[in-house]
């Protein structure tokens, strides 16, 4: 008898087209690893960063890029779901859906001033949209430099809303040896914002074993 797998409560990572498009990629894994279902918005911009940063080549079609993250991962088939850019009937697209809490991450300036406004003109801008009419855990990772007034003000405004606005700014205090150490330092960042646990790095104050 076929016995549906059932996972972790889903979480919704889309990846805008930022650089840093590893944040997000490995926020991904590491959910996914946890067990999470991830359902997951990769906007076409962030596919050119994606291609331009790192050697990853990711379909655009929903269901391959599924595939190909699902193959990545390591994760169990029908753990990562993807949706497209006008995919009105997925569940983010509504607060009637299955509730998640939301990652966008990294998040390009453009993303941030539509949430900001409530532009809803993609499928991503729509589900932070309900994330925030809904009050749900909304977690944006803004990477630019330096910030334009315009940046700041979208960001305060979220920010009042009770959006977590956790810029792509990664500490040293780890001592960092290599480039994974800093992508897990924000990974973890937003894992701790989820209220999901890790050993990606210690906690402050706790001694790493
Ligand atoms: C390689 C590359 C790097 C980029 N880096 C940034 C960035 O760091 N921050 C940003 O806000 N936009 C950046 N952009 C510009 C955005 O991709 C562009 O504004 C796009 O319209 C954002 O669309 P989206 O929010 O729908 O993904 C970059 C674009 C490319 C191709």
């Amino acid at each position: 008898m076929n016995q549906a797998t059932t996972f972790k409560p889903p979480v919704t990572v889309a990846l805008t087209g930022a650089s840093g498009a590893q944040y997000g990629l490995r926020l991904i894994d590491v959910l996914a690893a946890a067990g999470h279902e991830v359902w997951v918005m990769i906007s076409k911009a962030a596919h050119m960063v994606i291609a331009t940063e790192t050697e990853i080549s990711l379909p655009a079609q929903p269901q391959r890029l599924a595939a190909a993250l699902v193959e990545r991962s390591g994760a169990q088939t029908g753990q990562i779901r993807c949706f497209g850019r006008e995919d009105w009937m997925a569940p983010v697209a509504s607060g009637s859906g299955s509730p998640s809490a939301m990652v966008i991450c990294p998040c390009s300036t453009g993303t941030l001033s539509s949430v900001a406004t409530g532009a809803s003109n993609n499928l991503i801008e729509r589900a932070a949209d309900v994330a925030i009419k809904e009050r749900r855990t909304l977690v944006m990772v803004p990477r630019e430099s330096p910030f334009s007034p315009i940046h700041l003000e979208h960001m305060l405004t979220l920010s009042r809303m009770g959006v977590v606005i956790l810029p792509a700014a990664p500490g040293f205090y780890h001592q960092p040896s290599c480039i994974e150490d800093l992508i897990d330092f924000i990974v973890a960042r937003i894992l701790n914002q989820l209220q999901i646990s890790h050993n990606l790095m210690p906690r402050w104050g706790e001694a790493s074993s």
